[in-house]
């Protein structure tokens, strides 16, 4: 994809339980298959939301593209670059250029450096600067971060959670970070400071051509900061689009039930008819543990149940795949909702 600043192909990410006595008794499978055969792109200044459900592998997707993790399969393309097979050491000059924003909003914050240091570590990561290049640097940072000055003697447990945030995204700015995973970069702030820092993070996106893989529950923050979303399930991306149109006008089902329940939460309406309605679903408990025949989904999905089981839901060699609906609206059903 050309332009692309990350290029994600095919990727999957498979995790190996560990055996023991008792392994041979259960029909468990040994490996869980938490991302198979992802794909997709982005682009400088975009960002993609990345939504579903609890261990659907959204934190797999982004480790994996940061090569935290080490793909099973699949490729990842970094600014042209296949880092798929990067070693540590050809990884490390890149380390830089791709960072993530972990849930914890102490991650990277080490409890025994003040803020002012903590952000000269990571400004002298370019190489060696003068204490006055420094301290105009970092006054400058905090500056974009709407930080005060006075922060920059305190060290991480004396600041708020809102504070830490943004002093951990002063980091990420300092050491020139281009691509950023945001795993679920609000979910540990009070819902006042979550409204800064999406605005936050906007800005900065549009002062610097940031590209951000945001990875979160709260749908109306995806609405909020993502040009497209990709819905995924069980390891899988089953929708994927522009925002308005994943959210507006969701053709798999599931995704329709994600944003049905915003919707319901918002105005306390009904679903929309003509639409599954979500009640009539058995959401039952069902996970990597016991793995689908075809669509993973079938189990779930009222689609299915209302058109009376049709076989190719359940085909072992018919699994849907992700298809281009119009506009590059993709979804991945063999009875897509009609828009
Ligand atoms: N290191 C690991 N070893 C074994 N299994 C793992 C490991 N990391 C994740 N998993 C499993 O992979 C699946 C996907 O996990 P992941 O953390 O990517 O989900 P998630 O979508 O980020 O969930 P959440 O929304 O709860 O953060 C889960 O079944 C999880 O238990
Ligand atoms: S393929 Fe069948 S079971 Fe799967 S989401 Fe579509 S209608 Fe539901
Ligand atoms: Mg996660």
């Amino acid at each position: 994809m050309s332009g692309a600043i990350l290029e994600v192909i095919n990727l999957s990410k498979h995790f190996h339980r560990p055996r023991t006595l008792l392994s041979p008794l259960n029909r468990r499978s040994d490996v869980i298959p938490a991302v198979d055969k992802v794909s997709f792109y982005l682009r400088p200044n975009e960002t993609m939301g990345l939504v579903g459900e609890s261990g659907c592998g959204k934190t797999t997707v982004g480790r994996s593209v940061l090569r935290l993790l080490k793909p099973t399969s699949g490729n990842v393309i970094f600014d042209g670059r296949d880092i798929t097979h990067y070693s540590d050491n050809e990884l490390r000059p890149l380390r830089k250029d791709m960072q993530m924003i972990f849930q914890d909003l102490d991650a990277g914050l080490n409890p025994k450096m003040r803020v002012e240091d903590i952000i000269s570590e990571a400004i002298c990561v370019y190489g060696k600067l003068s204490d006055a290049e420094v301290r105009v640097k970092s006054h400058a940072l905090l500056d974009q971060v709407n930080l005060k000055y006075s922060k920059l003697t305190s060290y991480p447990a004396e600041l708020s959670g809102g504070e830490k945030r943004r002093v951990g995204i002063a980091r990420m700015l300092a050491v020139g970070a281009r691509l950023i995973v945001a795993d679920e970069p609000t979910s540990a702030l009070d819902v006042s400071i979550q409204a800064q820092v999406v605005n936050l993070l906007r800005d900065l996106q549009k002062q610097l051509g940031l590209s951000y893989l945001f990875i979160s529950h709260d749908l109306q923050v995806v609405e909020l900061m993502s040009h497209k979303v990709a819905v995924m399930y069980l390891g899988k991306i089953v929708e994927m689009g522009l925002t308005e149109r994943v959210s507006g006008a969701a053709r798999h089902p599931y995704t329709y039930i994600l944003w049905s329940s915003l919707v319901e939460k918002q105005s306390h309406e009904a679903p929309r008819p003509a639409r599954p309605d979500r009640r009539a679903s058995s959401w039952g408990v069902y996970d990597f543990e016991r793995p689908s025949r075809g669509c993973r989904f079938a189990p779930r999905c009222p689609v299915y149940q209302s058109l009376g089981r049709p076989a190719e839901c359940t085909d072992p060699d018919n699994e849907p795949q992700l298809r281009d609906v119009g506009e590059g609206h993709q979804v991945a059903c063999h009875f897509p909702l009609i828009s």
